[in-house]
């Protein structure tokens, strides 16, 4: 079959790789109709993350048709169409049990990204996302191999496009943790800091639960102009505006909004100070998107982070967050909890995730498609890959 692989620094490929196989009882294989190049994609691709090998298949938000299913799938069968969650987990660990799937302790083999672990259990295996996640092969591809299909995969109702329902598997959810971990709703007032895809989906579920006045900062006029237009934000550009918080405080009544949504990551840009810290690794992350999430909420507001982190900060002003009395909630996206809801409120056309598509790409050209991604190239939202 044909697959998306890494072979290094920007350099990925589709090539012929063997077809994946059942190999436990409660696997599937899938047959991918439509996958999607995300924000955590790039990390790998600009080499920031340790843990890849020569020819891994990347890939973690897809969808597609059951091609084959062991004897241990009681919940899937041949032919059911489906959107798979980006984490696999396992459906009755203590985790699990508590609906916190990305925390599944029984599905990674890999070591995880916590640099003091002791003896904690790493958290959920991910599609496609270096061998810290369990090196399982990703859905950028013809065919993907889905552990655990009783408990990821979404068995999709007849009516719904294949762009519809495609970012349950990730950035919707993600977006909407984001927004139900800040803790606002009808008359709050929020930041989202970072216009990508997860910004966008966080700006899109914050409206649909009420939020009254949003702000986005991003340092790309044209996805600014895409969320004004799409979601109402007020539009902060980074490239104009150089103390964004300072802006956002003045305009809540020297207060702050009362949650930040920090949806950049650790690959935030920020001054040369903060660019000369991290390449010297006196930063193992930018700390630059987390200092504004800091300086832009009141106190006793919330910081809810779905941008993904590694290693150490020095510049975190804890100081100020324990002045403002500020809670912080984080982590990746426990899917399949937040998949049913959200695919109700797509149905019911109360969420249009497709529109942030930018661009439809063969498989076959996904490497072009991680290089418009990654370098902003074409006005870039989003892409989606056809097999
Ligand atoms: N928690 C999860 O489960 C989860 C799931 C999906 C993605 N993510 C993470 O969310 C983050 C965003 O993903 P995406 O798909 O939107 O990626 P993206 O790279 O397309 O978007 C990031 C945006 O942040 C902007 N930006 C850069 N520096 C900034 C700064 N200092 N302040 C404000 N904006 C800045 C960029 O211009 C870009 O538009 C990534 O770190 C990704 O890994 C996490
Ligand atoms: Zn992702
Ligand atoms: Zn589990």
């Amino acid at each position: 079959m044909k697959a998306l692989t890494y072979h290094g620094k920007h350099d990925v490929r589709v090539e012929t790789v063997p077809d994946p196989v059942l190999v436990e009882s409660d696997d599937i294989l899938l047959r991918v109709t439509a996958t999607a190049i995300c924000g955590s994609d790039l990390h790998l691709y600009r080499g920031k993350v340790p843990g890849l090998e020569d020819g891994d298949i990347l890939g973690h938000e897809f969808m597609g048709i059951v091609e084959d299913a062991g004897q241990g799938v009681s919940k899937l069968r041949r032919g059911d169409r489906v959107v798979v969650p980006f984490t696999i987990s396992c459906g009755d660990c203590f985790f699990c049990s508590k609906k916190l799937y990305s925390a599944c302790e029984t599905t990674n083999p890999g070591r995880g990204t916590i640099i003091n672990k002791k003896d904690v259990r790493s958290g959920a295996g991910m599609f496609g996302y270096t061998h810290l996640y369990g090196g399982y092969a990703g859905g950028q591809a013809e065919f993907v191999r889905v552990p655990k299909a009783n408990v990821g995969p979404l068995r999709l109702p007849e009516g719904l496009t294949d762009e519809q329902v495609l970012f349950l598997s990730d950035i919707l959810p993600t977006g909407y943790q984001a927004v139900l971990n800040a803790e606002v709703g009808p008359g709050s007032s929020l930041a989202i800091l970072g216009g990508g895809p997860v910004g966008m989906m966080a700006a899109a579920c914050a409206r649909l639960l009420g939020v009254e006045r949003i702000f986005m900062v991003d340092r790309n006029a044209y996805r600014l102009a895409f969320a004004a237009a799409t979601y109402g934000v007020e539009p902060i550009n980074l490239q104009e505006e150089d103390d964004p918080a300072a802006h956002i405080v003045g305009a809540t009544a020297n207060r702050g909004v009362d949650a930040t949504i920090e949806a950049v990551g650790f690959e935030a840009k920020g001054s040369a100070v903060e660019t000369a810290l991290t390449t010297l690794k006196l930063e193992g992350s930018s700390g630059s998107a987390l200092r504004m999430a800091i300086g832009a909420t009141r106190r006793g507001g919330v910081v809810s982070v779905p941008g993904v982190y590694a290693g150490f900060i020095h510049g975190f002003l804890f100081g100020d967050a324990f002045d403002k009395g500020l809670a912080f909630r984080m982590g990746q996206t426990h899917v399949q909890h937040h998949m049913p809801v959200l695919l109700e409120h797509i149905e019911n056309g109360e969420l249009e995730p497709h529109a942030i598509i930018s661009h439809r790409m063969s498989l076959a050209d996904a490497a072009e498609g991680y290089r418009i991604f990654d370098e902003k190239k074409e006005e870039c939202r989003k892409v989606v890959l056809t097999p």
